[in-house]
């Protein structure tokens, strides 16, 4: 069994043990950083403090004294190939942390914290450990630059704060995007000032459907609520990018929108006003093309935009089911006057009048991989979900691309040998090992079309998954496995070295009450 300390996750690119010395932290010891290193630093710093209860001051410059205890940023004398690039080097009596940006100092940081012990992510003060670090050189870059990981909050709601410390998590591993489903035909969940009636009506479902919707109609008679508010936003937005994560929002469209249509009716299509859906599964209610309804969805995304700087906005796009464009006299009128051949053109028209729209507000649109129906629009990144046809065949076309195929990073699916043995889930198989050996770039492309995949995403979505316990026992440990795909190279260590890391780091998950789920088949095969 391999020395617990050095259970990095995911795996560096290069890791090479400097003989038995070890770096001691001392409650005398100093950090050193300046210029655009110094957030970094200071990150490194709160959690260090946190768990030793030491002040560990910054300062700019390093004294040179003998023995001085210190953990040193210092900018890379070359840029480095990648911007999230960084080295690492632990030593006696110094750390050194090299990179070319703040993002690359940031994950030299987390790094350098699963070197010492797992307490170090307990939040609490244990001056009594021993806060050792072992000698060793790491030199470490993403493979992916988009490593990200899609939460639905929409069918089942999760407190701000537990958002919060998601998105920690997901730094600790290394990925980078967090993709926030904010809508869907069972909840809105943003507000948005210039509509009110989006969260008074949309955030409220009546009950849920109990056990899976595919055998019971009954409900539970449970109401669930929720929705965050601007202000909520902008902090969460503000605690994710100290800790390089984008946030992704997603307000989809054309489809899944039924909540949105409880709230306005006259978005959508239906004779009669219909409640925020209590139940699962693919709805029919879309929202209409008429001028209004677009003009409405484009003013909600102005305010998304302004609360969200990523590059990025996603509009949803999957599963749309055409039944009532086809009915309807009205869309039929638009179809024809806009010379389109059928609904699937439609919704690439509608989808192409939000690309361009972003486009103004300089953005770039992201969609399920549907968007390519009917034709994609200019410059829009598709997410590729039913399998990695979607993804290739945008890259072709010369469009980004995100791998998030289902059967390899869907972690609403059961990850047990047998659903009978398992907690409720929506279906399907997907073992950490499965995760694990999941490769997003497709064999079949050639290099200049294999640069347009950016990256991977595991997903979570949430019909089966009412609480926040819950969703920790879906999300990990297969987010680890997700986050050693998408940073470490492609020929990264075996599986079964994987899980043997896995073992020390499910005590850093266990220092921060994260309740995932046991691997307890691989680590007792
Ligand atoms: C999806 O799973 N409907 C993107």
């Amino acid at each position: 069994m391999r020395d617990p300390v050095l259970a990095l996750v995911p795996h560096p690119v290069r890791c090479k043990r400097l003989g038995d010395a070890v770096f001691a932290l001392r409650a005398t010891t100093r950090l050193i950083a300046s210029g655009p290193l110094f957030p970094a630093a200071e990150m490194l710093a709160v959690r260090l403090r946190q768990s030793t209860g030491w002040p560990l001051p910054i300062a700019a410059r390093r004294t040179d004294e003998a023995g001085e205890s210190r953990i040193e940023f210092r900018q890379a004398a070359t840029v480095l190939p990648d911007p999230e690039a960084y080295t690492l080097h632990v030593a006696a009596e110094q750390i050194t942390i090299t990179a070319s940006t703040s993002a690359g100092a940031f994950y030299g940081g987390q790094t350098l914290l699963q070197l010492f012990p797992p307490a170090v992510f307990g939040g609490v003060p244990r001056p009594e450990l021993a806060w050792h670090a072992p000698a060793i050189e790491i030199e470490d870059a993403p493979r992916f630059r988009w490593r990200g990981v899609m939460l639905d909050s929409a069918r089942h709601f999760q407190p701000i704060d537990y958002i919060r410390k998601f998105i920690d998590l997901l730094a600790q591993h290394k990925l980078n995007v967090f993709h926030w489903h904010l809508t869907d035909d069972q909840g809105w969940r943003i507000e948005i000032k210039k509509y009110p009636r989006l969260v008074e009506v949309g955030s409220r479902r009546r009950e849920t459907t109990k056990g899976h919707g595919k055998y019971r109609t009954e409900g539970d008679g449970l109401p669930v609520t929720g929705y965050y508010a601007q202000e909520e936003i902008r902090d969460l937005v503000a605690y994710a990018t100290q800790r390089h994560v984008h946030i992704l929002p997603e307000i989809e469209m054309p489809g899944h929108a039924q909540a949105a249509v409880a709230a306005y009716p006259k978005l959508g299509l239906l004779p009669k006003a219909r409640e925020v859906s209590c139940r699962w599964g693919i709805h029919e209610t879309l929202f209409n093309v008429k001028p209004d309804t677009l003009a409405f969805l484009q003013d909600v995304l102005a305010e998304v935009i302004s609360l969200f700087p990523f590059d990025y906005i996603h509009i949803g796009g999957d599963e749309a089911v055409k039944t009532q464009w086809r009915q309807d006299a009205d869309t039929q009128a638009s179809l024809r006057q806009l010379g389109l051949r059928d609904e699937d053109h439609l919704q690439s028209w509608f989808i192409g009048q939000m690309a361009e729209f972003l486009r103004r507000h300089g953005r770039k649109l992201v969609g399920w991989d549907e968007i390519l129906e009917g034709g994609l629009a200019s410059g829009a990144t598709v997410m590729s979900w039913r399998g990695a046809a979607g993804g290739i065949a945008a890259a072709r076309l010369g469009h980004d691309a995100i791998m998030c195929p289902y059967d390899a990073v869907y972690f609403d699916y059961y990850q047990g040998g047998s659903p009978s043995v398992e907690p409720l889930a929506i279906g399907g198989d997907l073992p950490l090992h499965k995760v694990h050996a999941y490769e997003p770039a497709p064999a079949e492309l050639p290099a200049e079309h294999a640069r347009h995949i950016l990256g991977v995403q595991g997903q979570l979505w949430t019909e089966y998954i009412p609480t926040t316990s819950r969703l920790d026992y879906m999300a990990f440990p297969r987010i680890a496995a997700l986050a050693e795909v998408a940073w470490s190279p492609r020929e990264r260590p075996p599986f079964a070295d994987f899980v043997t890391r896995l073992c020390g780091h499910l005590r850093r998950l266990d220092c921060q009450d994260v309740r995932y789920r046991a691997p307890l088949e691989f680590l007792h095969p």
